[in-house]
């Protein structure tokens, strides 16, 4: 007999004869001659009730089982006699899968959230993490669903690499090299290798030749930042698009942003719910003002002033020149505008080098979008497609024109303005959940010290 997910079951209009669901008990109630089992199979919020009668042969057993347990049941959906729940699963059969014994560390109360880190292993077999990750999904079908609908062509960048896009030399090491031995040559590569952080370099490459390009995929900081919102594993979307300015690129940024609450708000209505129940009361309310308004665009020295003139006292100062913290990040979306904000044309001494230099020679066309909550959720430019202005870049940055060749090449064969943007997939998790830590949008995070599961 084909399996029945709970999901399609919720929207059954008419009672079914037979189903089969299979699923893990999150609870049990015992009447004198029947038991009420809700079980969840993980398709959506809700449980389905099971009745099991004690005509059951192996009623015996189903009176013992736990929660966490799982089973398989077979039987009529019957409209349910109890209020909470349209449909009720009368049993014929129920089979045992695997017991659970009462040390099942989720028993029906609510946890923290750090207790439930400890079992990462187990923890989706909650509410909240289920559906947290179930969102995660989504978000990330909508993802590919966006850029296919615009043209976009999706393309794999290399994990392993020699280069460090970003420049800020947080970089995991790669290498089969037994302990103590040095010698690079002798190393897989023959180079100094390391997990990339950032396809872009790569997707550059390829927009030159696609067009409208993306990539979708893992990125690694060896950041030693222990925040909400780093971790040192995580997944970024990165658009890339040929002949585009950094107006156009922060036009599809915003669109982007708009479009994805959208999805979620369209599509997990009830898993975000739950978010808007239980983890952030505001949550309706900021999905409201992130699809409903237009982001506010500024420059990076109007930011600087506005938030110097704000008299709000930070933690860290704010001075031209130096980069904005999450705290500024925040009083910008969170209570200057109150709606998200982006930011553009940063000094160059804060930026990476491909950024494009403006004809000011003090600023690059560069922009960060902030959101509440979270702060920059998207960093992107448009790039340095002039070689002379690139090669010069170079330089004074210390980077080697040797080493990233072929880079700089591309700027000699047809080159084109272009721009592109990074995406951090899980803040934009945290954004449309409420989630206020990075380690709980990931089923397994990875953080300084936190490598376990
Ligand atoms: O601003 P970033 O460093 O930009 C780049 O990597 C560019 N190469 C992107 C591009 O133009 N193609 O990172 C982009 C985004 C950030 O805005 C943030 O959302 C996320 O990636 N991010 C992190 N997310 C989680 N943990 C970390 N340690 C992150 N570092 C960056
Ligand atoms: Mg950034």
């Amino acid at each position: 007999m084909k399996r029945t997910k709970i999901e399609q079951l919720m929207a059954f209009e008419v009672p079914a004869e037979r189903i089969l669901v299979k699923g893990w008990v999150r609870t049990k109630r015992d009447s004198k001659t029947f038991s009420f089992l809700e079980i969840n199979d993980g398709s959506c919020l809700a449980n389905l009730q099971v009745v099991a009668d004690e005509k059951l042969p192996n009623y015996e057993e189903i009176r013992k089982l736990t929660t966490g347990a799982s089973v398989a049941v077979e039987g009529a959906v019957v409209p349910s006699q109890g209020s909470g729940q349209q449909w009720e699963l009368q049993a014929a059969v129920v089979t045992l899968v695997g017991a659970a014994p009462e040390s099942f560390p989720l028993q029906k109360k609510r946890h923290s959230d750090e207790f439930l880190r400890g079992i990462a292993h187990l923890r989706a077999r909650t509410n909240k993490y289920s559906a947290a990750f179930r969102i995660r999904s989504e978000l990330a079908l909508a993802v590919h669903r966006f850029f296919h609908e615009r043209g976009f062509r999706y393309i794999h960048t290399p994990i392993l690499t020699a280069s460090d896009c970003e420049g800020a030399g947080e970089l995991f090491r790669v290498t089969t090299l037994p302990p103590g031995e040095r010698l690079l040559e002798n190393d897989f590569f023959g180079v100094e290798s390391n997990l990339t952080v950032s396809g872009q370099l790569e997707a550059e490459m390829l927009a030159t030749a696609l067009g409208d390009v993306y990539t979708f995929g893992p990125t690694f900081r060896a950041e030693n930042s222990n925040t909400r919102r780093h971790a040192a594993e995580f997944w970024m979307i990165e658009p890339e698009m040929a002949f585009c300015d950094l107006q156009e690129d922060m036009d599809l940024a915003e669109e982007m942003i708009k479009y994805l609450a959208n999805h979620v708000i369209d599509h997990c209505a009830d898993d975000l719910n739950l978010f808007a129940r239980f983890v952030d009361k505001n949550l309706m309310a900021q999905l409201g003002v992130l699809t409903g308004s237009a982001f506010e665009r500024i420059p990076y020295a109007e930011a600087i002033r506005i938030l110097e003139k704000s008299g709000a006292s930070f933690e860290y100062p704010v001075a031209y020149g130096t980069d904005m913290q999450s705290e500024h990040e925040r009083f910008l979306t969170e209570h200057h505008f109150k709606k998200p904000v982006m930011v553009y044309d940063f000094p160059k001494t804060i930026k990476p080098f491909y950024m494009r230099m403006n004809d000011d020679g003090q600023t690059v066309a560069s922009m960060d979008v902030l959101v509440a909550g979270i702060g920059e959720i998207i960093g992107g430019s448009q790039r340095e497609e002039r070689y002379d202005m690139l090669a010069t870049r170079m330089d004074q940055m210390g980077l080697s024109k040797e080493k990233y060749w072929w880079y700089l090449e591309s700027r000699l064969y047809g080159s084109v303005p272009h721009s592109g943007f990074g995406l951090g997939f899980e803040r934009l998790v945290m954004m449309v959940t409420g989630i206020s830590n990075i380690r709980d949008v990931i089923p397994f995070p990875r953080t300084p010290k936190n490598i376990e599961f």
